[in-house]
């Protein structure tokens, strides 16, 4: 098996971590993988908006798990309501991808540009796990005006359409969850 493929199948999503910063080198190196993703007519309707502040990351955090508090599905509440449940996992790195709606593909482009990111982190050894209450949150007006009170401001007009933190692992990396190999068809 080749490295690309052995980066891809160890990856995982971690849920702890070091409070160790992501150093300027690996993220540089993270976006730039980010930025070579393919995008729907080469449109790039993307923006990367990298968040290390611990005290904004924090902030933002409590916010986003209001969005898990409010969701509609119950797995989502019950985790929220742990008191020492956080979205972001403690991470020391926050990306949130945003995008252009009137792209012609702007939400799938954003996400393949995260998948890039996480791969890339994982041949860095730096540890990832996408974060949907980032979306959720600010698909609400609240959710909205809290981002803009908090200085976290999109390109006009752009959306956030993929999120996810990364980090050192603080344990080594879990087995991977089950994965179903019954989804294949092959048409010689
Ligand atoms: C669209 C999407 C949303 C996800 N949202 C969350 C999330 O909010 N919190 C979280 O801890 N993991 C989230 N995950 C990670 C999945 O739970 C994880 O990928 C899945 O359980 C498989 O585990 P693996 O990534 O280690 O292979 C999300 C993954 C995707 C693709």
């Amino acid at each position: 098996m080749n490295e690309t493929i052995s980066t891809i199948l160890r990856r995982r999503s971690v849920r702890v971590y070091r409070p160790d910063p992501v150093g300027q080198i690996e993220l540089a190196e993270m976006l730039e993988a980010g930025r070579y993703a393919p995008s729907a007519m080469n449109q790039q309707p993307w923006h990367f908006t990298a968040i290390r502040n611990p005290d904004l990351l924090r902030k933002l955090e409590e916010n986003c798990k209001s969005a898990f508090l409010e969701s509609n599905v119950e797995a989502l509440r019950e985790a929220a309501k742990q008191e020492e449940f956080r979205v972001f996992y403690h991470a020391p790195l926050l990306v949130i991808i945003s995008g252009d709606p009137g792209a012609l593909a702007a939400q799938y482009d954003c996400t393949l540009a995260m998948e890039n990111m996480m791969l890339a982190a994982a041949s860095l050894g730096i540890g990832s796990c996408w974060t949907h209450a980032v979306m959720m949150f600010h698909s609400t007006e609240k959710g909205k005006a809290v981002f803009r009170e908090l200085g976290v401001l999109f390109p006009e007009g752009h959306q956030p359409y993929a999120a996810a933190v990364f980090g050192s692992p603080a344990e080594p990396y879990a087995e991977a969850p089950p994965k179903n190999a019954d989804c294949v068809t092959i048409i010689d």
